[in-house]
C-alpha cells in the first residue's frame, strides 16, 4: 500500500472480486493455482522475469525464470499423469527447501492433485500418521529422507509411489521410482487440469489439543484472499526481491512462500540452510532483499546477536518487513527501528484461515505489542467465552472470532466433519485465540486458549507427543505442557510418569528426548522432562494439562472442583 492509500480508504467499498479480477478469474470458469502462478505470469510477459533464486547452505545456487517454472511443473504434472495419479489424490512433498518443492507444489495441482507439504524434518510416527490420515497416493522425496519413508510403507497400502528426485541409478527399492526434474524432457505444453473454485488443493496438517493433527483442506479460491493480502499487506510490487524465510512444510511458507508472491509475478529468494545471523544478512546483502516476512522467534535470534552483526552489513535495500506465527513482543518491533530503520509488521493467521486476516498495513500507525486490524472483508471479533456473543467493551479480554466466508478459509478438516463443527459458534468461526480490541479497534495477542504448543511460531499438539512418548517402554503415562522459553517463546516440557522397575534419571531423560525427536520432530522434542509419581487427573480420568502448565508460566491454576484427589 502506498502511503497515500490508508486502511480506511481500503476498507471503503472493498469486495474479493477486486482480487477476482486481477486475477481474471470469472465465477464457473476454471482456476488453478499452478496455472495461475505460473503460465498467467507468462503470458503478461514477465516469462523471462526470475521467479526463484535459490541457495543452499553450501552455497550452490540456483535460478528459476517464470517460464522455467512454468515449464518444469508443466513436466511435474505429465510425470504425475504418465505414474497414473489421479486427480484429487493427494501428492506429498517431503523434501528440504529445494526448487523441487516449490515447483512440485505447482506441478501437483496443474494435475488436479491436491498437495501435500510435510516438513521434511518429520519423524517416521510423524510423517505416517499424516500420511495414513490423508491416503495419500504418491510422496516426493530426496535420498537422505527416504529412509522414514521405507520403514513406514508396509504400513501404508495406498501409498503406491515413492518418488525420488536424486536418485542414484540402480539403488531403487520397492515402490520407488526416480524423477530427475532438471533432466527430465521439458513440457512445454501441458492440459492443465480444469480445477474450479471450490476444488480442493492444499492439505496442510495442524496440531489441535485433542487427537493427531487435523488435516486443513483449502480449496483453489483461497488465491484470491493470499493474492491480495500479499500486495496490500505485504506491499509486494514488481520490482520487489522478496524473501518468505519460512518453510513450505508450514501454512506461511505454501500462503506466502509460493502462491502469495508468485500470483503477482514477484521474484523471491529462498535460502536451503539453517538459522545464522551472518548468514541472513548476508542474503539479504546479496540478493538485495526488499520485503521480508519472518517471526518472531526468528527476529529474537537476531536481536540475541545484536545490532552490530546487522550493521556490518548493506540493508539499505529492505523496505518492508512483516512477521507472522507468534506474538510480536513491543520490544522485537522497537529493536528493529534500531537495526533496520523500520518495524516489524505483526500479521495474525493461521493454517485454517489460509491468509492473514488480522493486521498492520504498510502506512498504518504501529503500536508495538498489537497485531493491527483486521483485513478488509474480514470481520473479526472477540466473543465472551461465556455467551460467545462479542465483548461489549474496549480492553475485554475474549475469543478471537471470524465471521466464515472470505475466500482462503479452510473448507473442511480431511475426513474429520466433527472437529470442523466444533470450531463454530454462534455463526462464528473460532480461532483458538485470546485477545482483547482496543478503543480504535487495534487487536492485543493474550494467549492460546487451548493446550496447543507454540513453539517457535509451530504449533505441536501434545496428544500426539503424549501418545509417541506411551510408545517408550519405560513411560506409564504423561503430559505435555508448554514451557515459557525466551526465544522460541514455548518449548515442550513433559511430565512422565514410569512404569515399576525404572528410574528417572539424567540418562533416561536424555534417551526418551532422543526417542520423541527421531519419531515426530525436533521441534516436538520435549526440552525438559520432569518424572514425577502421578498426573493431576479429573475424576473422570483426563490428565488436567492446565495445572501443569500453571505451574510452569507461574500463573493460578483455576477451578479445580474436578480435580481427582489422589
Ligand atoms: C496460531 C496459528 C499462520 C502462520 C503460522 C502459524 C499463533 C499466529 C500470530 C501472531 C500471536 C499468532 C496463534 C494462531 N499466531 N500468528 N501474529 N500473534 N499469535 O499457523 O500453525 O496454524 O498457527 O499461531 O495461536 O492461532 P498455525
Amino acid at each position: 500500500m502506498s502511503k497515500s492509500v490508508t486502511y480506511e480508504d481500503r476498507l471503503r467499498g472493498f469486495d474479493w472480486s477486486i482480487a477476482e479480477r486481477e486475477l481474471e478469474f470469472r465465477e464457473g470458469e476454471p482456476l488453478n493455482i499452478g496455472w495461475h502462478c505460473s503460465d498467467r505470469i507468462c503470458r503478461q510477459g514477465k516469462g523471462d522475469k526470475p521467479a526463484l533464486l535459490w541457495e543452499d547452505h553450501r552455497g550452490a545456487e540456483k535460478r528459476f525464470t517464470f517460464d522455467d517454472v512454468r515449464q518444469l511443473s508443466n513436466t511435474v504434472a505429465a510425470f504425475l499423469q504418465r505414474l497414473g495419479v489421479r486427480p484429487g489424490e493427494r501428492v506429498c512433498l517431503f523434501m528440504d527447501k529445494i526448487p523441487e518443492l516449490y515447483i512440485g507444489f505447482l506441478g501437483v495441482l496443474k494435475m488436479g492433485g491436491i498437495v501435500q507439504p510435510l516438513f521434511s524434518a518429520f519423524g517416521e510416527d510423524a510423517l505416517l500418521t499424516r500420511l495414513e490420515n490423508a491416503q495419500t497416493t504418491a510422496i516426493f522425496t530426496q535420498r537422505k529422507h527416504a529412509l522414514k519413508v521405507r520403514k513406514i510403507l508396509d504400513k501404508l497400502p495406498s501409498l503406491k509411489h515413492v518418488v525420488i528426485v536424486d536418485a542414484e541409478p540402480g539403488k531403487l527399492q520397492q515402490r520407488e521410482v526416480a524423477f530427475d526434474l532438471e533432466r527430465e524432457t521439458r513440457v512445454d505444453q501441458f492440459a492443465v487440469h480444469a480445477t474450479l473454485r471450490e476444488t480442493p488443493s492444499v492439505l496442510h496438517y495442524t496440531s489441535g489439543t485433542t487427537g493427531m493433527p487435523k488435516g486443513a483442506q483449502h480449496v483453489h479460491y483461497s488465491i484470491v484472499g493470499q493474492y491480495l493480502t500479499s500486495k496490500w499487506v505485504l506491499d509486494l510490487r514488481d520490482d520487489d526481491i522478496y524473501w518468505c524465510t519460512a518453510d513450505p512444510g508450514w501454512v506461511t511458507g505454501t500462503s506466502y512462500g509460493i502462491i502469495g508472491p508468485w500470483s503477482l509475478g514477484i521474484t523471491q529468494c529462498v535460502l536451503d540452510a539453517g538459522y545464522s545471523s551472518e548468514r541472513w544478512y548476508a542474503f539479504i546483502q546479496k540478493h538485495r532483499v526488499t520485503v521480508w516476512y519472518s517471526a518472531p522467534t526468528a527476529i529474537r535470534l537476531l536481536m540475541r546477536d545484536g545490532t552490530d552483526v546487522a550493521r556490518r552489513h548493506d540493508l539499505s535495500s529492505l523496505r518492508h518487513l512483516a512477521s507472522v506465527g507468534e506474538p510480536l513482543n513491543a520490544e522485537a518491533v522497537i529493536w528493529s527501528e534500531e537495526a533496520f530503520g523500520m518495524p516489524f509488521h505483526d500479521t495474525f493467521w493461521q493454517t485454517e484461515t489460509g491468509c492473514i486476516v488480522i493486521t498492520n498495513f504498510p502506512g498504518m500507525k504501529v503500536k508495538p505489542g498489537s497485531m493491527g486490524r483486521p483485513f478488509p472483508g474480514i470481520e473479526a471479533t472477540v466473543l465472551d467465552p461465556r455467551t460467545y456473543e462479542p465483548c461489549a467493551s474496549a480492553g475485554r479480554v475474549g475469543l478471537i472470532a471470524l465471521r466464515p466466508g472470505w475466500p482462503s478459509m479452510i473448507r473442511a478438516y480431511w475426513n474429520n466433519q466433527t472437529v470442523y463443527d466444533s470450531k463454530f459458534r454462534n455463526g462464528w468461526y473460532l480461532c483458538g485465540d485470546r485477545a482483547s480490541i482496543d478503543q480504535e479497534g487495534y487487536f492485543w495477542f493474550v494467549g492460546r486458549d487451548d493446550d496447543v504448543i507454540n513453539t517457535g511460531g509451530h504449533l505441536v499438539g501434545p496428544f500426539e507427543i503424549e501418545s509417541a512418548l506411551l510408545e517408550h517402554p519405560a513411560v506409564a503415562e504423561s503430559a505435555a505442557v508448554a514451557k515459557p522459553d525466551p526465544v522460541n517463546m514455548e518449548v515442550v516440557k513433559a511430565f512422565v510418569a514410569l512404569k515399576p522397575g525404572h528410574r528417572g534419571d539424567d540418562d533416561l531423560e536424555l534417551e526418551i528426548m532422543n526417542f520423541i525427536r527421531k519419531k515426530l520432530s525436533p521441534l516436538a522434542m520435549p526440552q525438559e522432562i520432569e518424572f514425577v509419581d502421578s498426573l493431576p487427573k479429573t475424576r473422570s480420568g483426563k490428565i488436567m494439562r492446565r495445572v501443569l502448565r500453571a505451574r510452569e508460566f507461574n500463573e493460578p491454576v483455576g477451578d479445580l472442583s474436578t480435580l481427582m484427589n489422589d
